[in-house]
């Protein structure tokens, strides 16, 4: 079994991820996160809303809606050119996202170039394709009274009620700019962020959470005066490595940065930083930081008819402005946390599996337990602690099942940082034993000091 495979199986059997709709055989690039998912989840959005939005003064939220007037995705050129390269075998007919499957080609690869790398069908094994096609990945729907029926008998009822699934949080944003900029009135610089769901029909989801279907994106707009988006991108730059390598815990050496080739940006981006990961199957994407021009706020401009210019208060100048966009997938920082807390180690000459999450992450913070689950009195103080400790930090889990020895290993597994156990000196001098997850050493230490 690869890493991956390992960290899959241990998501699965503590209760932390699990294949969307598996109860009916799976959906395809979902993912359901379970009770221990959704605490870790929700504690990654909590840092990354702290860290950039409620400990500074620059920084506003913004809670948009999912399904947005379809002019919206016309304006931002989605319907255009939102597209993947679809590659599909003549022979099997399988299909594929072709920079996927061949080496050293990028997103805008041509028919020709694909098949001048002589790539062989991963499905069938044999090399007969068709064109390189472009598919959109946008997931549309109706919106209203629209009847399957429609879509035959009156296609442009269906054409006009027909809405999509937002691809990006980020559209939800420049829509709501002006809201913004007239009922706050915000300093420039200053920046919109948001957290939500994101939608996108990938031909080839693949490795666990790190491409979906439906992901969640965190996401920031921050406008700037025009000249100044090199000061404001390097900035956005060096907080976006302050947060992943000092908030979440990962490791400098695994983040890489990888200056995007203008034939690989999107279309909406002058320059694009993407952050690389070592994840267990290799480097890919964690983030990207775009430099979106006033690309989005002008073609909402020209589209709606209303100004989209900021009026600068100490300047009097008048200007449309310029964007600069860190934006991360939640899936993908959760792998990344679990890649680089995944550990396997010996303990007293048996394998041990270990999450090494951070404090600020990990499900829990602390176990309570008794050392003896048939002991009444072993049980009364024990929940005596449990409880004390409940009133300081919320995270903590009780726990009597099996031995002591196996409690230990299930408390590794989902990362618990510290295990408190009570026995019979309890009772008599008021200290517990606490069990260090990492180093798995134990010491006696007062209640009171807990
Ligand atoms: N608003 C800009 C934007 O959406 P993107 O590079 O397409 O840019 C940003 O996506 C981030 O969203 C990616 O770096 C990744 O973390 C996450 N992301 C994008 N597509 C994803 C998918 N299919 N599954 C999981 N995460 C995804």
């Amino acid at each position: 079994m690869s890493k991956l495979d390992d960290i899959v199986s241990l998501c699965k059997r503590r209760g932390f991820i699990f294949p969307g709709s598996d109860v009916y055989g799976g959906m395809s690039g979902t993912w359901d996160f379970g009770p221990l998912g959704v605490m870790t989840k929700k504690k990654i959005m909590d840092v990354w809303w702290n860290y950039f939005v409620e400990s500074r003064d620059d920084m506003y939220g913004i809670d948009a809606a999912i399904i947005m007037n379809p002019k919206t995705w016309v304006a931002s050129g989605h319907v255009a050119t939102f597209a993947d390269p679809l590659v599909e075998c003549k022979e099997c007919k399988s299909r594929f996202r072709a920079d996927k499957i061949a080496d050293g080609i990028s997103e805008s690869v041509t028919t020709e170039e694909f098949l001048a790398t002589h790539t062989k069908c991963p499905t069938c094994g044999k090399e007969n394709w068709g064109p390189i096609r472009k598919f959109n990945m946008m997931f549309s729907t109706h919106v209203g009274a629209v009847l399957p029926e429609d879509v035959s008998e009156n296609p442009e009822l269906a054409e006009k009620n027909t809405a999509y699934l937002r691809p990006e949080t980020a559209q939800g944003i420049f829509t709501n700019y002006k809201n913004v900029i007239d009922t706050i009135y915000p300093s420039i610089p200053f920046g919109l962020c948001q957290q939500g769901k994101a939608f996108r029909n990938e031909i080839s989801p693949r490795d666990f959470i790190l491409r979906d279907r439906e992901c969640s994106q965190m996401e920031i707009e921050y406008f700037v005066a025009p000249d100044t988006w090199e000061e404001n991108f390097e900035k956005m730059r060096l907080l976006q490595h302050d947060f992943l390598e000092n908030v979440i815990g990962l490791k400098p050496e695994n983040i890489h940065e990888l200056d995007v080739p203008k034939e690989d940006r999107a279309h909406y981006s002058k320059r694009t930083i993407d952050f690389m990961y070592d994840y267990p199957n290799g480097e890919e994407e964690l983030m990207g930081l775009a430099y979106r021009t006033d690309f989005d706020l002008s073609n909402i401009q020209r589209e709606s008819g209303k100004s989209m210019e900021y009026r600068d208060k100490n300047t009097g100048e008048s200007f449309i402005p310029h964007v600069i966009e860190p934006s991360i997938g939640v899936e993908r920082l959760f792998l990344a946390v679990l890649s680089n807390a995944y550990t396997e180690d010996e303990v007293n000459g048996e394998k041990r599996v270990v999450l090494k999450l951070p404090e600020n992450l990990a499900p829990y913070r602390f176990c309570v337990s008794p050392l003896l689950k048939n002991k009444p009195e072993l049980v009364a103080k024990a929940k005596e602690v449990y409880e004390l400790l409940r009133k300081k930090y919320v995270y903590v889990t009780w726990d009597d099942s099996g031995n002591i020895g196996k409690r230990y290993r299930k408390q590794d597994e989902i990362g618990t940082p510290k295990c408190v156990v009570i026995d019979f000196d309890t009772l008599n001098d008021d200290t517990v034993t606490v069990r260090d997850r990492d180093t798995t050493k134990q010491k006696r230490v007062k209640i009171s000091k807990l």
